[in-house]
């Protein structure tokens, strides 16, 4: 498994892993908008056991971390956000989402010196609750009600970055 920059000519198939991932979707200018803005904070997982058969033949995408700055901060600190991490199903718990978000947190300190990072996820999303919590150390902030389309409320999470600094 690669874990490198995503590229602009990626953002296709991480708009395809997204779609088949998670209900929150995104237009295609919404990832070229990460992608040329904060390239240094955005991952991809690349599956390079599989042989390529011809020269265009493209690696397979199997996970990605789509991450920005806030661009201004209402509390005026400096912080990263994460818009959406995710694992295709046939390469899930071997770790990839902890080294995904590991690498983006620390672009966020080494290239724009990120104080934290912030992000939302659904409460009854028990594999990324323990992943954000448990595995890398985010704190919940608050609870925000009916924060996604369909109602469900959200947790507001963050983690301190002085650790990485
Ligand atoms: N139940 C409980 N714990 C789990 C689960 C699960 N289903 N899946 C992973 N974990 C734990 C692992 O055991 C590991 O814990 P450990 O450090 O204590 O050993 C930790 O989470 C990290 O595991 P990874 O292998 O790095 O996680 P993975 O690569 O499987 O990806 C992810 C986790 C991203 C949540 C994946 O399940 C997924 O893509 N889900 C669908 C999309 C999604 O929910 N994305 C997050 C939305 S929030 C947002 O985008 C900001």
């Amino acid at each position: 498994m690669d874990i490198r920059r995503l590229e602009p000519r990626d953002i296709p198939l991480i708009q395809h892993a997204n779609l088949e991932n998670l209900p929150e979707n995104y237009f295609m200018k919404y990832y070229l908008y990460h992608a040329l803005s904060w390239p240094q904070l955005s991952y991809v997982a690349v599956d390079v056991s599989r042989p390529k058969k011809t020269p265009y033949d493209y690696p397979k995408i199997v996970g990605y971390v789509l991450a920005k700055m806030e661009e201004e901060p209402t509390d005026g600190v400096q912080h990263g956000h994460i818009t959406s991490l995710s694992v295709m199903r046939t390469h899930r718990r071997l770790g990839i989402a902890e080294k995904l978000m590991r690498q983006s947190q620390l672009a966020m300190v080494e290239t724009f010196g990120a104080q934290y990072v912030s992000l939302h996820v659904r409460v009854s999303n028990k594999a990324a609750i323990h992943l954000y919590t448990k595995t890398l150390g985010f704190d919940q902030d608050k609870t925000e009600a009916s924060y996604y389309a369909d109602g469900e409320d959200a947790f507001s999470m963050r983690l301190d970055l002085s650790v990485i600094r």
